[in-house]
Order: C-alpha cells, then sequence, then structure tokens
C-alpha cells in the first residue's frame, strides 16, 4: 500500500492551525457600507428585497454612520432618494438636497473616523431613471451628462465628501469631475471610479431600494457581461483620468474580472457586492436552504481573495461586529 508523501490536511486539522495559515483576512477598514437616505421619511422604511436594509431619514442615517464608526468600518457610501425627480436631476445639485445633506450629517457625525463617499450619478435624480441626460431622441447625451457630474462632484465636495464615486459609466466622466473638482480649490477629494460596471440582472434590489424610475436597461452605457479584456481597457481609461481607486462591479459573477483588475491596477481596487447578491444569499437563508453567517463570511472572503483591496457590501456593519467579536 502507497502512503501519500504530501499531506496538506495536516495544516487544516485544528481552527489554530487554519487560522495560522489563512492566506485571506477580513478587516472592517476593509469593508465600505453602502447606505440610502430618502427625503421625508419620518421613520425609516425597510427595503422589502433586501431584509436588513432599509432607507433612512437624516437621523437614522447619522445613527447607522456612528454605529458603523464604532466598529471601526472603513468607509461609507451614500445613496440619496429625492422627493422630487426632473429631467435633469437638478435636485442633486442643490446644496440642500437629500444627498448632500446627507453627506453633511454624515461627516458631522463620523468627521475624519470613516471615509465618507457619495455617488456620483443622476439614476436617482431624473424622472426617467437613466444615469445621464437624455437628447430629444430618447438617449443618453453623454457629454451633457459629463458637465452635471462636475458640478455634483464639486457639491458633494462642497458638502464634506472625502470621496466621490462616479457610477454612471459614461465616458470621460472621471477627467470631467477631477477637472472640476480641481478647478473649484477641491483637489484633495479623491475619485473612486466604478471603472468595470457591468449591466447586471442582479441590480434589481438596489431599484426598489432607490425607488427607480428606470424602464428598459442602461446597456448603451453599462458593460455587457460577455466582455472581459474590455474592463481592462475602462480601467486604464480611468486611471488616465486620474481615477484614485478603481471599482469592479458586481461582484460575485466577475470574480474573474476582479483577478485581472487587481493585476493590472496600481491604485487600489474595490469590489461592490450589490444588492442582488445579498438578496440572494439572505433568500436562500430565510428558506433555511444555507447557513446564513457562513455564507456571508464566505461570499466577502472570496471578494478579498479574488483581489478586492476593499469591498462594498451590506452586510458591512455586521461583519465588523463577528470581526470585534472574534467570530470570523
Ligand atoms: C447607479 C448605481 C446602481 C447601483 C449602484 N449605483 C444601480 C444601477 O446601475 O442600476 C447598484 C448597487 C446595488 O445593486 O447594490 N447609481
Amino acid at each position: 500500500m502507497a502512503f501519500p508523501t504530501h499531506r496538506p490536511r495536516r495544516l487544516r486539522q485544528t481552527a489554530a492551525l487554519r487560522r495560522l495559515v489563512a492566506e485571506t483576512r477580513l478587516h472592517p477598514a476593509d469593508l465600505i457600507l453602502p447606505v440610502f437616505v430618502r427625503e421625508g421619511l419620518t421613520e425609516p422604511v425597510a427595503v422589502t428585497s433586501m431584509p436588513g436594509v432599509v432607507q433612512h431619514t437624516q437621523e437614522t442615517l447619522r445613527r447607522a454612520a456612528a454605529e458603523a464608526a464604532e466598529l471601526g468600518v472603513g468607509g461609507i457610501m451614500l445613496f440619496g432618494i429625492p422627493e422630487t425627480r426632473d429631467a435633469v436631476g437638478s435636485a442633486s445639485l442643490d446644496p440642500e438636497g437629500v444627498l448632500n445633506r446627507g453627506i453633511r450629517g454624515v461627516k458631522e457625525e463620523v468627521g475624519a473616523d470613516v471615509v465618507v463617499m457619495s455617488d456620483l450619478c443622476l439614476d436617482e435624480f431624473t424622472d426617467h431613471g437613466h444615469c445621464g441626460v437624455l437628447t430629444a431622441d430618447g438617449v443618453v447625451d453623454n457629454d451633457a451628462t459629463l458637465q452635471i457630474y462636475g458640478q455634483m462632484g464639486v457639491a458633494q465636495a462642497e458638502a464634506g465628501a472625502d470621496m466621490v464615486g462616479p457610477s454612471g459609466m459614461m465616458d470621460g466622466q472621471v477627467a470631467v469631475i477631477r477637472q472640476a473638482l480641481d478647478d473649484a480649490g477641491r483637489q484633495d477629494t479623491a475619485i473612486l471610479a466604478y471603472a468595470a460596471k457591468y449591466s447586471s440582472a442582479f441590480y434589481g434590489p438596489f431599484r426598489e431600494a432607490v425607488d427607480s424610475q428606470l424602464t428598459g436597461d442602461r446597456k448603451t452605457y453599462q458593460m455587457d457581461p460577455a466582455n472581459r479584456r474590455e474592463a481592462l481597457l475602462e480601467v486604464s481609461l480611468d486611471l488616465d483620468e486620474g481615477a484614485d481607486m478603481v471599482m469592479v462591479k458586481p461582484a460575485m459573477s466577475y470574480l474573474d474580472i476582479l483577478r485581472d483588475v487587481a493585476e493590472a491596477s496600481d491604485v487600489p481596487v474595490s469590489a461592490y457586492q450589490i444588492s442582488g447578491e445579498y438578496a440572494m444569499i439572505e433568500a436562500a437563508a430565510a428558506n433555511g436552504w444555507i447557513d446564513r453567517d457562513a455564507a456571508v463570511a464566505e461570499s466577502v472572503l472570496s471578494i478579498r481573495r479574488a483581489g478586492a483591496d476593499t469591498v462594498l457590501t451590506y452586510w458591512a456593519t455586521e461583519l465588523a461586529r463577528w470581526i470585534k467579536e472574534g467570530r470570523l
């Protein structure tokens, strides 16, 4: 009988051995919590398709930010849901608009303890739900949208955002926002570019979360899930344009892209574990089909292992608590 000469199982025998040789670890500082703040609310409203996630009031948003800060979460990414929408997304530029107020409140609450980030996109603010303004023919007008993005970036920086996150996938958006920030004396406001953002069916629950007005899809600006090489093109363009960090989104169905980008990028790489990824795990767990906590931890770990330095996840605060309690 021939016995194995190599026994990788030796290092798997005890929790202590496994912990010692773990190649990837989760740390609260690597996590970014996406949050929703809605105008005109007196109480938070549950997002049905994302159990545990709410649309916050300005007040509960501050509390959520304080809780995340207390647990050492690295960043908070804000999304705003305005009461009134129009064709050009005017509420995005109003310093008293829901998102800009939210940024100001969170910044006041957490100061320099957490990186305050804001979604820089028009889809929450337009009455047609597209990420940009439309031409008379109803086509998304790339270059007209860029002008508004530049102004949005400045408004968000003035509200207190440390980092803005352009997520609209317009060509040239990073360059125009960088220029607008610099012209406004905001050289220190960073840009987290949603560089490789795919047109994904898994954004469904997010669209409930922001009460999206979109009919149709975003295939003329978000990337085709069939494409891999194109992600590297998008990343290199965003780096040329001045992105401080780049993101791959979604995460779970795009771990190959994440690995490619991690190898190609000389700036930190983020990945966004999006609403549909969250919803699938929560739904399966609610049915008793998977072990929720183990699935949550494994999913985020796999994103880090694939190459993400930081992960946007709706479980950021919960994971940070588990880490603090030594459960991970
Ligand atoms: C666009 C934006 C979207 C998400 C983040 N930013 C929606 C979209 O592109 O349709 C989705 C995030 C998620 O699904 O969790 N502002």
